[in-house]
C-alpha cells in the first residue's frame, strides 16, 4: 500500500464543531427533545439520602403525591426488583457489588439516592422531592482513610528495598497526602430515557456509549444488549466522570418504565459530588535512598487510598514508581480503605497524577539535600530501558524535554537556594518536574463509507468530552482516503455505530484513529484496485501501488496528470459506495514500553505575609508522539496545566466526618481554577512519531498534560519560600 501523502494530519485545525457549540445548537445529553424524537418529556428528581450510613425505616410521600402533577414516587418499598446481572464485560470493573438502586432498604454513603419523584414540569418535580419525608436508624459512618483498616494491599518488589534504604547513605522518609478531587464537568450528569415496548433509549451523558451505559445498563434490567440504545453526541467535559453508567441512569430507565413516559433525570451540581465519583484521597508514603552522587538505589512506597463499602477502586498509582527511573531496589504495598462512600473513578491521568506527584516532589527534596540541580539528578537516573520489565523503550525523549524545557523556561539562571528571591512582598520561586502516562490502545472499529459523489463518512461509537475527536478523526481520514477534510464527515456517540472502547486514558486517537486508518485504507484500496482493473479508467493496468489519491483524485504518483477522481469512477461503475469496517485489536505490550513523556517547569510568586501562591508562568514540554493537530493539541495542554493547578492548590473535597456529607458541594466552596488563577502556559510538543506504539505514532495528550504539573508548582513553592508542603492542596493556611 502507498504511503498517502499526508495534508491533513499535522495540520492545525479548528474545531469542526466549534460553531455548533458557541451558538448553544450542540445538544447535550438533556438537550434532546421533540426533534430527537424525546416528547412529552416527564421530569425525575432523586431524593438523596441525609444520613452517611445506616437503614431506612419509611418514607412519608403523602405530601408530594398531593402535589398537581406529580406521576409518582419510587424507592425501595415500591420499586419493580431489578435484575442488576454481571456485567464483566466492561462497565463495573471495580470488585464488589454496584450500588443496586431503590432495592433495599440501607443506606451506604450520604447523598445516596432513595427515592425519586416523577413529575410533570421540572419545578413540579423539585419542589415535591423536597416534601418526600424519609426517616432513617442512623450510624456512624466512617469517611477517613487514616482511621478505617485497610484491605489487603497489592505489592510490587524488585531486589531488597527495605535493606537498601536502611544502608543507604542519603536516605529521605516522606509522608503526603492528597486530598479528593471531584472532576466537575461544566455538563452535569443527565440521562433522558425512552421505551418502546422492551426496547430503550437512552440520551446519556457518557464517556463510553456501549460498555460504559449500554452494557450496564442491559446488565441492570437483563435485556439484551441490543435492546438498550444509547446516543450521545456531545459531552460537555468528563475527566473521566462519563467512564461507567452511575445510578442516576438507571433511575431515569426506571422511572420511564414504571411511569411509560420518557423521562429525563438531570443531576444538580450539588448531587454530582455524590452521584457519580472522584479521584480517591491517597496517603502516600515513600523512602527514597540513592548514593552521595544522587544515584537512587531504593524506593519503598507505601500507598494507601479511600473506596467504598461495596466496590473497590484501584487505579496506576504504582507504574510510576517502577520505571520512571533507574534504580535496582523497589517495594511498593497500595491497599484500599473501605469508607463510607460512594466509589471513586478515574480523573485525569489516573493514577499517574497520584504517583508521579509524590515521586517528583521527592526527587526535589533529593536535589536540595545533595545539592545537585533537580534536572541533573533526573538525568543521573534515566533509565536505558524500562527498569520494570527489561523493555526497550518504544520511544522515550524526557532528556530531550529537559533540555528544551531548561532552554525555553530559563531555568539554568536560578538562584538555587530557596526562600531567597524576592520581588517586593512577594517570595518568588521555580520548580520543575517529569510526567510520564502509559500509553494504550483499546480495540476499536470504525465504517468508513465514500460515496459517489466523492464524500466520505465515517463512524464509531466513541465519544468527544472535548479533546476534539469530532475535528481529530477526519484528519486522518481524509489523508488516508486522500479527501480534504471538508469533504469528510465523522459521526460518533451512538451504540449503533461500530463499538470502540473508553473515550479516556488517552487512547482516543490510538484506537478509534487507527481503526479509522484502517478503514479508511481498505476503502482507498477498494477503489484502486476497481480503478486499474476497469479497461475505462486512465489507470486501468497500472500497478495499484503507484497510485496515490489527492482531493479525492486517483493518479499515479509519478505522473499526475494520469488519473480520475473516486466520482468518475463509482458513478462510471454504477457503485453507490465503497465502504469497510476497520479494525484495530489494540496496543500490544510486550514488545515495548510505552509512554508519553514531559517536563514541566512553573514560576510561582508567594506572598510572603499572607500565604497566597500565584502562579506566574508554567512551560510544559512533551514528547507525545505524533500530533495530529497542533491547535488542539494546545487546547490539551492548556486544559490538562489548569486541572493540575488546580490540583496543587484548590481541588479538595472537604468531607464531613460527623454525618459523611461533602461540605462543600458547589462550585463556590470546591475551588477550581478560573481566568485569573491561570497566567500564560506554553506548550511544546517535540516532533516526534512512535510508529512501534500504533500504526498513527501516538501517544496521547489528555493525561501526560496534566502529570507533571501539580509536582512542578509544588517545587517551586519550596523553592519560593523554603517550606516544603507535603499535604495536598497546598493552601494559604498551610503556608502561614
Ligand atoms: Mo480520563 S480519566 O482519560 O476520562
Amino acid at each position: 500500500m502507498t504511503l498517502q501523502p499526508q495534508t491533513a494530519v499535522g495540520t492545525p485545525q479548528s474545531r469542526v464543531d466549534g460553531r455548533l457549540k458557541v451558538t448553544g445548537q450542540a445538544p447535550y445529553a438533556a438537550d434532546h427533545g421533540p426533534d430527537d424524537g424525546v416528547s412529552n418529556v416527564r421530569f425525575a428528581v432523586v431524593v438523596d439520602s441525609s444520613v452517611g450510613r445506616g437503614r431506612i425505616t419509611g418514607f412519608d410521600t403523602r405530601a408530594a403525591l398531593a402535589q398537581p402533577g406529580v406521576l409518582t414516587v419510587i424507592h425501595h418499598g415500591n420499586s419493580p426488583r431489578l435484575p442488576y446481572v454481571d456485567n464483566p464485560g466492561s462497565n463495573n470493573p471495580q470488585p464488589g457489588t454496584r450500588l443496586r438502586v431503590f432495592q433495599d432498604d440501607r443506606v451506604l454513603f450520604f447523598g445516596q439516592p432513595v427515592a425519586v419523584v416523577v413529575a410533570e414540569t421540572l419545578e413540579t418535580a423539585q419542589h415535591a422531592a423536597s416534601l418526600v419525608g424519609v426517616t432513617y436508624a442512623a450510624e456512624a459512618p466512617s469517611t477517613d482513610l487514616t482511621r478505617a483498616p485497610a484491605d489487603e494491599p497489592a505489592s510490587y518488589a524488585r531486589g531488597d528495598a527495605d535493606n537498601a534504604w536502611a544502608q543507604a547513605p542519603v536516605r529521605l522518609d516522606l509522608s503526603y497526602r492528597m486530598a479528593r478531587n471531584h472532576h466537575n464537568p461544566m455538563e452535569p450528569h443527565a440521562t433522558i430515557a425512552r421505551w418502546d415496548g422492551d426496547n430503550l433509549t437512552l440520551w446519556d451523558k457518557t464517556q463510553w456509549v456501549v460498555g460504559g451505559t449500554q452494557q450496564e445498563v442491559a446488565a441492570v434490567f437483563g435485556i439484551p444488549q441490543q435492546s438498550v440504545r444509547v446516543i450521545s453526541p456531545f459531552v460537555g467535559g468528563g475527566f473521566g466522570s462519563g467512564l461507567r453508567a452511575w445510578p442516576h441512569t438507571t433511575i431515569a430507565a426506571l422511572a420511564a418504565r414504571v411511569t411509560g413516559q420518557p423521562v429525563k433525570l438531570v443531576l444538580s451540581r450539588r448531587q454530582l459530588y455524590f452521584g457519580t465519583g472522584y479521584r480517591p484521597a491517597y496517603t502516600y508514603a515513600l523512602k527514597v535512598a540513592s548514593d552521595r552522587r544522587g544515584q537512587l538505589t531504593a524506593m519503598v512506597h507505601d500507598v494507601k487510598s479511600e473506596t467504598s463499602s461495596y466496590e473497590k477502586f484501584t487505579e496506576a498509582v504504582l507504574l510510576p514508581g517502577q520505571m520512571l527511573y533507574s534504580m535496582p531496589h523497589v517495594r511498593q504495598a497500595y491497599s484500599t480503605v473501605p469508607l463510607d462512600v460512594n466509589t471513586p473513578i478515574w480523573m485525569r491521568g489516573p493514577g499517574f497524577a497520584t504517583g508521579v506527584h509524590v515521586i517528583e516532589c521527592a526527587l526535589d527534596e533529593l536535589a536540595h539535600e545533595l545539592r545537585i540541580d533537580p534536572i541533573e539528578l533526573r538525568l543521573r537516573n534515566e533509565p536505558g530501558k524500562d527498569p520494570s520489565t527489561g523493555l526497550p523503550f518504544s520511544t522515550r525523549r524526557l532528556r530531550e524535554c529537559y533540555t528544551v524545557g531548561a532552554r525555553e523556561f530559563g531555568w539554568h539562571g536560578r538562584n538555587p537556594k530557596p526562600g531567597v528571591t524576592r520581588d517586593g512582598d512577594w517570595l518568588i520561586g521555580t520548580g520543575m518536574a517529569a510526567a510520564v502516562y502509559d500509553t494504550g490502545g483499546f480495540p476499536a472499529q470504525a465504517h468508513v463509507r465514500l460515496h459517489a459523489d466523492g464524500t466520505a463518512l465515517v463512524q464509531a461509537a466513541t465519544s468527544d468530552m472535548g479533546p476534539g475527536t469530532y475535528t481529530s478523526m477526519p484528519q486522518v481520514a481524509a489523508d488516508a482516503l486522500g479527501l480534504t477534510m471538508q469533504t469528510v464527515t465523522f459521526r460518533l456517540g451512538d451504540s449503533v455505530m461500530p463499538p470502540t472502547g473508553p473515550h479516556g486514558g488517552s487512547t482516543t486517537m490510538a484506537s478509534v484513529g487507527t481503526a479509522i486508518q484502517l478503514g479508511s485504507d481498505q476503502v482507498r484500496s477498494q477503489a484502486i484496485t476497481l480503478a486499474v482493473n476497469d479497461s475505462r479508467s486512465p489507470l486501468h493496468g497500472v500497478r495499484p501501488e503507484d497510485v496515490i489519491v489527492r482531493k479525492g483524485r486517483m493518479h499515479l504518483k509519478n505522473d499526475p496528470t494520469r488519473g480520475e477522481s473516486y466520482q468518475q469512477l463509482l458513478t462510471r461503475n454504477q457503485r453507490p459506495h465503497l465502504e469497510a469496517i476497520g479494525t484495530y485489536t489494540g496496543a500490544v505490550h510486550d514488545r515495548f514500553s510505552m509512554s508519553a513523556y514531559g517536563a514541566v517547569f512553573a514560576e510561582v510568586a508567594v506572598d510572603a505575609r499572607l500565604g497566597i501562591v500565584r502562579l506566574r508562568r508554567m512551560l510544559g514540554v512533551y514528547d507525545a508522539g505524533k500530533i495530529v493537530n497542533p491547535k488542539l493539541a494546545d487546547s490539551q495542554a492548556i486544559g490538562g496545566m489548569v486541572g493540575g493547578i488546580g490540583q496543587a492548590l484548590l481541588e479538595h473535597t472537604v468531607t464531613d466526618p460527623r454525618d459523611g456529607r461533602i461540605a462543600n458541594a458547589n462550585l463556590a466552596d470546591y475551588l477550581v481554577p478560573v481566568n485569573a488563577d491561570i497566567p500564560n502556559l506554553q506548550a511544546i510538543y517535540l516532533n516526534g512519531n512512535d510508529p512501534e506504539t500504533n500504526p498513527l505514532g501516538v501517544k496521547g495528550l489528555g493525561e501526560i498534560t496534566l502529570v507533571g504539573v501539580a509536582p512542578a508548582i509544588a517545587n517551586a513553592v519550596f523553592h519560593a519560600t523554603g517550606r516544603r508542603l507535603r499535604d495536598f492542596p497546598i493552601t494559604a493556611e498551610a503556608l502561614l
